[in-house]
């Protein structure tokens, strides 16, 4: 998901070019403003913690870019070219290290585990708006 000061930030483009250079499929995407519900089921790990308050307030506070990634590792693939969570930790080259400034405004948000995926997805996403197809490049990316 590109997050609010993402989209703010223009940098819905160079964010899907990243992940479409590497070799991932865009399987669907959508744009959308998160509803207090969504937001607090998306980010149901960290209710209570001291940053909850901040995490909702921001993740609602304007559109966002909800997309579907496919790819072998796609999770831990995607993590890696996010980078860390404190843009100031992420590595250089990493879209956190290349465009963040602050650990709440970290541009970009990644499921951490398959399970968290799928869950994730079906926030956004009924299973018919997720669209399986080929790509004639894919013989030569794996
Ligand atoms: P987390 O799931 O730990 O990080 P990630 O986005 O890398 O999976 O935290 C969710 C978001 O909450 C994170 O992107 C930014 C925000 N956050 C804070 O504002 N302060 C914090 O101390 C942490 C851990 C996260
Ligand atoms: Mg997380």
């Amino acid at each position: 998901m590109i997050k609010p000061d993402g989209v703010q930030r223009n940098l819905i483009g160079k964010i899907i070019s990243r992940l479409e250079d590497k070799g991932l499929k865009l399987v669907a995407i959508k744009f959308l403003r998160l509803t207090k519900e969504q937001a607090a089921e998306h980010y149901r790990e960290h209710a209570g913690k001291e940053f909850y308050e901040r995490l909702i307030s921001l993740i609602t506070s304007a559109p966002v870019v909800a997309m579907v990634w496919e790819g072998k590792n796609a999770v831990f693939i995607v993590r890696k070219l996010m980078g860390a969570t404190d843009p100031a930790q992420a590595d250089a080259g990493s879209i956190r290290g290349l465009y963040g400034m602050s650990m709440g405004r970290n541009i970009i948000h990644g499921a951490d585990s398959v399970d968290s995926a799928r869950r994730e997805i079906s926030i956004y996403f009924r299973p018919e708006e997720l669209v399986s197809y080929e790509k004639t490049l894919e013989t030569w990316i794996y």
